[in-house]
């Protein structure tokens, strides 16, 4: 089995990734997170907001809407420069990004690449521009006046709310203004699990500097954005950073680099920074102290961090499965076994200590099947530490403690366990 299959299959089987509207045959490139992969993903989303806001001076947040006056995607360039160059194969009539077919321009992706069902190669279409914003209507009339938009960046309810913000906050130059929140966008290519899909969320900083400073701040966001990738557990060797071509750049770009994590499907954009002048702020009008800040935009992906955590904390190890998920990440800390589930006495005191972990820690109980089976249960999921109640236990009140990577166990006080776990996560 290919590893991107694996990673699906834990994924569904293990309730972090689930097709969107399953029971209906799907919807193509839409997917649910489960129990666990709703843990996940909150847990980037706290580290994120407490790293890049909370634990900032210079930096606050906002929660924009979705739906915005239409207004807003015309004066930012949207609605005429948010597209892809779309071409249809005349004879099977399947539809490409050109610049994802080998041998058109930017041939940058070549997977997608398949010959013609009714023989030979594609023969393609001239490329006519897509639009990849969703459209939907306020109110019962459907015409261009209650026409609006689903957005497809967070970055313009950030950008409109630039004096808002900064009037409320006081903030100086420079200073920046982040959000978490959905974003939309009708791709053609289909997406390789979670890496591209319909709906997904952007965590993004607009970082409001004068002109001349561009360059420091721009040199700035990319170390942080790289302590960031470290920090939530990708290996160094698996990702890469690579700057745009002038034929890339997003129409409000002057210079862009994505950090590319290495998928199993081949080595793509995971984040990405960009120098987006002062395009979008002179675009709407809106100023500081008599001039126009320029922007440096850092801009992560939810799904795609997701998806890269997966991929790199995905090991076989043996006969077990282990998802080697930094702890901060992983949706739970600590599991709880009793020895045995048919000792009354056993179950009670693994229940007390169950009880008090739970208290400041996510805590998963488990007394179903062998020890064995509960540890590569919890190693499978990702659970830094599983901690047993034996015999021992009603003597000496202490359990056993067994890390997931290294499998070691240790002996520790029930009154530690939980100073012991907190320390190491
Ligand atoms: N505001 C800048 C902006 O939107 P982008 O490179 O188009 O820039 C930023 O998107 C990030 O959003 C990407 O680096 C990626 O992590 C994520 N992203 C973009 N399109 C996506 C899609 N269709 N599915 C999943 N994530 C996506």
């Amino acid at each position: 089995m290919e590893l991107i299959d694996k990673i699906v299959s834990l994924a569904k089987r293990r309730g972090f990734i689930f097709q969107s509207s399953e029971i209906y045959g799907g919807l193509a490139n839409t997917w649910d997170y489960g129990p666990l992969g709703v843990e996940l993903a909150n847990n980037i989303k706290r580290l994120w907001w407490k790293r890049f806001v909370q634990d900032r001076e210079d930096v606050v947040g906002i929660s924009s809407a979705i739906l915005m006056n239409p207004k807003v995607w015309q004066v930012s360039g949207h609605l005429k420069g948010f597209t892809d160059p779309l071409v249809e194969c005349k004879k099977c009539h399947k539809r490409f990004r050109e610049d994802q077919i080998p041998g058109m321009p930017a041939d940058s992706q070549s997977d997608r690449f398949r010959e013609c069902i009714w023989g030979g190669k594609h023969e393609f279409t001239e490329a006519r521009k897509f639009s990849l914003m969703f459209k939907t209507f306020v109110g019962p009339v459907e015409d261009a006046n209650s026409t609006v938009y689903l957005r497809p960046e967070t970055a313009q309810g950030t950008f409109v709310n630039f004096e808002n913000a900064q009037r409320t906050t006081r903030l100086k130059l420079p200073f920046g203004i982040a959000q978490i929140g959905k974003a939309f966008r009708n791709e053609i290519t289909p997406g390789n699990f979670i890496f591209r899909v319909l709906e997904f969320e952007q965590m993004e900083i607009e970082y409001f500097i004068r002109e001349e400073d561009w360059q420091k701040y721009f040199d700035y966001w990319q170390e942080q954005m790289q302590h960031w990738i470290l920090d939530i557990g990708i290996k160094k060797e698996n990702f890469a950073v690579r700057e745009h071509e002038k034929s890339e750049l997003s129409h409000y770009s002057k210079k862009t680099i994505d950090f590319e994590y290495k998928y199993p499907f081949g080595q793509k954009e995971l984040y990405g920074l960009a120098y987006r002048t002062d395009f979008d702020l002179r675009a709407h009008k809106l100023s500081y102290e008599d001039m126009i800040p320029h922007v440096i935009e850092p801009s992560f992906g939810l799904e795609r961090t997701v998806l890269a955590v997966l991929c790199d904390g995905y090991h076989e190890d043996n006969d077990r499965i282990v998802l080697r998920l930094t702890p901060a990440l992983a949706p739970y800390k600590v599991a709880v076994f009793p020895l045995l589930a048919n000792k009354p006495e056993l179950v009670q005191k693994a229940r007390e200590v169950f009880a008090l972990l739970q208290k400041d820690l996510p805590t998963a109980w488990d007394s179903r099947g062998n020890i064995g089976k509960r540890y590569y249960s919890q190693d499978e999921i990702g659970t830094p530490f599983c901690v047993t109640i034996d015999f021992e236990t009603l003597k000496d009140k202490a359990i056993t403690v067994r890390e997931r990577d290294s499998m070691k166990q240790e002996r520790v006080k029930i009154e530690e366990v939980g100073g012991y776990v907190r320390a190491k996560i």
